[in-house]
C-alpha cells in the first residue's frame, strides 16, 4: 500500500514588498538580495494573520467533506505559536470543522518541525489507511528591521493532507535524520524576532544535508543518479543552491545540468514568497511541481528539511500519475495578483502586530481579503473570524 501527500495547499499574505526597492532602502546593492541571497520579492503578513489564520487559509480550499470526515490526525508545525500551552491545531481543528474525534497537536523544531508531522502522518495511515492526516507547516519569519536576516523573512503556511493511495507523491520508508544542540538560530520566550548567527547557521545547513543525503545514499545503495530533483528548505533560496552545489561533483556533468534546471523550478516560488520557516521545504515541493515539464510518474524526488537548532532529515518520494489533481494549480496567480506595499508600509505592518500585552485590543482586518482572520483579543483570548460565516 502507497502513503503519502495526497494534496497540497498554500497560503500566504496579499502584500508584498520588492527586494530591490528593499535593498536601495538599506543602502544594498538590489543584487545582492536578487542573486546573493536569491529572493526576488517577500511576502508581507499583515497583523490579521497569524499562524492560526494562515493555517486554516491553507488547508480550507482543499479539503472535501469526505476529506473532514476521514480526518483523525491534525499536526500544526510552527515555531510562530500564540499560546504558550494551547496547541494552535485546536484553534485551526474549529476554524476548519473538524469533527471532534481528532488528534490535535502542534510540533516545534525550528523550520524542520513540518517533516516530522509529514512522517508521523505517514507511519499513522499505514496503521490506519482509511483515515488522512492534515499537516500544516505554518509562520512568519521575522528577525527584525535594518537586521542581516530582515532579507530572509516573509511568511506563509502550506497544508498536506497525507493518505493511502496519494495523488502526488507515494513517500519511501527510507530517511536518515540528524539532530545536535546547535546554537545557530533561537528565540528566547521573551523574544518576537529570532536570534541567529547567520553565517555559523548557513554552514551547519550545508554539514546537515552532507551528512543525511551521503547516509542515505550509503544506507539504501542509491547514487545521485537516482533522483530526477532535489528539493531543499529554502530560509532564502540561495542557501539551497549551496547545499545542492555542495553534492554536483557527486554526478556527471549532465545529471548536473538536470539537477540545476530542477532546482531553478522549486526556488522559483519561494524567491517570491521569502521564508516560512516550517512550511518552506514544503513550497519548494509544490513550486518543483507547479513549474517543471519535464518531470514524469515514477520519478524519485529527494527532500532536505533543516531546523536550526539542529534537526535535519533527507527523505523520498515517487511522483504519482496525474499528480497534477492534487496541487494548488491557482497559486502563480495568486502570487501574481497581490498588492505591491512599500518600505515604509511594510514597516509599519511589521510593527503593527498584536501586542504582548493584556488589554484588549482591535486589529484593523476589513482589507484582509482572506477568509479566516485575527480580529484582535478580549479578555486575553485571541479572537478569530470565518468572513464567510
Ligand atoms: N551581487 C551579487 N551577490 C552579492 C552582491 C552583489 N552586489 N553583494 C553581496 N553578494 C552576495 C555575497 O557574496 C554572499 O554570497 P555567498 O553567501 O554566496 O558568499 C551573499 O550575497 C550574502 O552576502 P553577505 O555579505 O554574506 O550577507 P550578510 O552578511 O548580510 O548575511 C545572511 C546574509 C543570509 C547570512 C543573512 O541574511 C542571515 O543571517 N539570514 C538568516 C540566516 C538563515 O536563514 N539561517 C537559517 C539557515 S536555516
Amino acid at each position: 500500500m502507497k502513503v503519502g501527500i495526497d494534496k497540497l495547499h498554500f497560503a500566504s499574505s496579499q502584500l508584498y514588498v520588492d527586494m530591490s526597492e528593499l535593498a536601495l532602502a538599506r543602502q544594498a546593492e538590489p543584487d545582492k538580495y536578487l542573486i546573493g541571497i536569491g529572493q526576488s520579492q517577500m511576502a508581507v503578513v499583515p497583523p490579521s494573520q497569524d499562524a492560526v489564520t494562515l493555517a486554516a487559509n491553507a488547508a480550507a480550499p482543499m479539503l472535501t467533506e469526505a476529506d473532514i470526515a476521514a480526518i483523525d490526525l491534525l499536526i500544526v508545525a510552527t515555531e510562530s505559536g500564540v499560546d504558550n500551552s494551547k496547541a494552535a491545531a485546536i484553534y485551526v481543528a474549529k476554524l476548519l470543522g473538524l469533527n471532534r474525534r481528532v488528534r490535535t497537536i502542534e510540533l516545534k523544531e525550528a523550520c524542520y518541525a513540518a517533516t516530522a508531522g509529514v512522517k508521523l502522518a505517514q507511519s499513522h495511515v499505514q496503521v490506519h489507511p482509511d483515515k488522512k492526516a492534515l499537516v500544516i507547516g505554518t509562520d512568519i519569519a521575522r528577525y527584525g528591521l535594518h537586521t542581516p536576516g530582515e532579507p530572509t523573512q516573509g511568511g506563509g503556511a502550506m497544508a498536506m493532507l497525507i493518505s493511502a493511495e496519494p495523488q502526488v507523491l507515494a513517500l519511501t520508508d527510507d530517511s536518515v535524520v540528524l539532530s545536535q544542540d546547535v546554537m545557530d538560530f533561537w528565540r528566547p520566550i521573551y523574544q518576537t524576532t529570532a536570534l541567529v548567527d547567520g553565517k555559523y547557521s548557513s554552514n551547519i545547513y550545508i554539514d546537515y544535508f552532507q551528512d543525511v543525503f551521503k547516509g542515505y545514499l550509503a544506507q539504501t545503495s542509491t547514487t545521485i543518479a537516482n533522483f530526477k530533483a532535489l528539493v531543499f528548505h529554502l530560509p532564502y533560496t540561495k542557501m539551497g543552491l549551496k547545499a545542492l552545489r555542495s553534492v554536483l561533483p557527486l554526478a556527471t556533468p549532465t545529471q548536473q545540468q538536470a539537477l540545476l534546471a530542477h532546482f531553478d523550478c522549486a526556488r522559483s516560488l519561494n524567491r517570491k514568497v521569502g521564508n516560512l520557516y516550517t512550511g518552506s521545504l514544503y513550497l519548494s515541493l509544490l513550486s518543483l511541481l507547479l513549474t517543471d515539464a519535464k518531470l514524469q510518474p515514477g520519478d524519485l524526488i529527494g527532500l532536505f528539511s533543516y531546523g536550526s537548532g539542529a534537526e535535519g532529515e533527507f527523505y523520498t518520494g515517487h511522483l504519482q500519475p496525474g499528480y497534477q489533481r492534487g496541487l494548488d494549480l491557482g497559486l502563480p496567480q495568486r502570487l501574481a495578483n497581490r498588492r505591491r506595499v512599500s518600505v515604509p508600509e511594510y514597516e509599519a505592518l511589521f510593527e503593527a502586530q498584536l501586542k504582548l500585552d493584556p488589554a484588549d485590543q482591535a486589529i484593523a482586518f476589513q482589507d484582509d481579503p482572506h477568509r479566516f482572520v485575527l480580529t484582535g483579543q478580549i479578555n486575553e483570548q485571541r479572537q478569530y473570524l470565518d468572513q464567510w460565516a
